[in-house]
């Protein structure tokens, strides 16, 4: 018989230990981590607390550990985490906390440490305060997050940067988009409400709805049957600024795993041909699917968006281009981004965002729109892609701010000082997401 509540520490542990230590994905990490369906909840919700805590509470372990931290095997490491983020931030019982994440530390064969995580916690009970102080006079400890990404913020938004990282920080929330044409937004919040689920109507997206407490999507009827999806409200004006139209041909470039592939289709259902294109099998498959499930369909193809032979020959009167990004817009979503993005990733990835960009102009009819769209907060990324490009191409317009475009209901954000829209964590309720809406001039 295992300790009792061991089950999901160590499987939160594997978890973020795979994260840690071979740079896993936290969501195939905690599948990989195989909890029992019991236990996977909890497991996920320390996995999750402990890698957004993590950075704070790395300084916390530092001061405790008689050997520095990178010399700890990614095992110990995500003990230390798991154990101080339940007796600082999850409400555990300290006994329940301790105990049970000593009897993680054997199962997950790590026994030689458990006297060293026993002890740890334990000093951490006892000496909580000045060990906080501590870790809080670092800048990663105080943010929690890693001292690279704080430093580009306060370049990048020097004004923003510390609503931005308080907001990565906090839980996200559970945002659904009504599938137009099967239900309205005001009768799935009223299917809802009959259940007791509370929601709220985002002002700026007219089909996105906030529940007030996230709960498992599998488990709500509505999705099931295909009358909703779950989508960020920012992520939800990507098919609103491309306005196709009846007729016409849309291209969605890098388009897996099909969120916006099924928005393009639900408001304009007499597309005549929408090609969604991914250079992931694996990832393709899932448009396949979503697409399925909202009754929806498109044609699907794998490959590379910036190879014309992918593309083929005709031009298409609407372009959507969702760039590979560092994702650093969605961080309170996925804080293993915090610990996986390297800075030295970004200029390559500039660079592809760049080259598809450029290659994807090619296959725009004149008069037609392109939407150049990430889930980053960087510059790099947003600004000066587009600017270099609007530089180079002469029949490349920025019109993201014409009156035709405005959201309504957008409450006031911060200046892109750019072009484009820019939506930061911490001020719209949002995702961080960026948009510049180009449009090619007929000659
Ligand atoms: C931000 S995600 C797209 C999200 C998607 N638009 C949605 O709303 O569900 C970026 C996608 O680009 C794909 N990708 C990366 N490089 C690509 C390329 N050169 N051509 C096509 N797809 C690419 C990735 O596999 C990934 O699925």
């Amino acid at each position: 018989m295992t300790e009792s509540g061991a089950d999901s520490r160590a499987a939160a542990v594997r978890a973020v230990a795979a994260v840690l230590g071979h740079g896993v994905m936290l969501e195939a990490a905690l599948e990989a981590a195989a909890a029992a369906p019991s236990d996977r909840a909890f497991a996920q919700a320390l996995a999750f607390g402990a890698l957004r805590f993590g950075h704070r509470l790395r300084r916390v372990a530092v001061q405790l550990l008689p050997r520095p931290w990178d010399d700890q095997k990614p095992a110990v490491q995500a003990l230390l985490l798991v154990g101080l983020y339940q007796l600082e931030y999850a409400g555990t019982a300290p006994h329940a906390a301790v105990s049970a994440t000593v009897a993680a530390a054997r199962m997950v064969g790590a026994t030689g440490a458990a006297g060293l995580i026993n002890a740890c916690l334990r000093r951490y009970q006892r000496e909580r305060e000045a060990l906080l102080a501590g870790a809080d006079e670092t800048q990663a400890g105080r943010w929690s997050h890693p001292d690279w990404f704080a430093e580009q913020l306060m370049r990048d938004w020097p004004d923003h940067w510390e609503r931005i990282l308080e907001a990565n920080n906090a839980h996200p929330p559970l945002t659904l988009r009504a599938r137009r044409g099967r239900i309205s937004r005001d009768s799935l919040a009223a299917e809802l409400a009959e259940t007791g689920m509370v929601t709220h109507a985002v002002s700026f997206a007219t089909d996105a709805l906030d529940l007030e407490v996230p709960t498992d999507i599998r488990s709500l009827p509505a999705f099931v049957a295909g009358r909703c999806s779950v989508q960020d409200a920012a992520a939800q004006l990507a098919a609103p600024l491309l306005a196709a139209g009846p007729g016409m041909r849309v291209l969605d470039a890098c388009a897996a795993p099909g969120g916006k592939t099924g928005h393009l289709l639900e408001l304009v259902p007499g597309l005549s041909e929408l090609v969604a294109v991914d250079i992931d099998a694996q990832r393709a498959r899932r448009i396949r699917d979503n697409l399925a499930r909202l009754g929806l369909t498109a044609d699907v193809r794998i490959g590379d968006a910036a190879n014309p032979q992918v593309i083929g020959e005709a031009l298409y009167d609407r372009i959507l281009l969702d760039a590979p990004c560092s994702g650093t817009g969605v961080i309170r979503r996925h804080p293993d981004i915090k610990w996986l993005r390297r800075p030295r990733e970004l200029p390559g990835l500039a660079a592809r965002q760049r080259d598809l960009l450029q290659a994807l102009w090619r296959h725009l009819k004149p008069g037609g729109r392109l939407v150049y769209a990430t889930c980053s907060v960087l510059r790099a990324e947003n600004m000066a892609v587009v600017q270099g490009f609007l530089r180079e191409t002469a029949d490349a317009v920025d019109v993201t701010n014409s009156a035709s475009l405005a959201l309504t209901g957008l409450p006031p954000l911060p200046e892109p000082r750019g072009p484009g829209l820019v939506l930061l964590p911490g001020y719209a309720g949002t995702d961080g997401f960026y948009y510049a809406c180009l449009e090619r001039r007929a000659t």
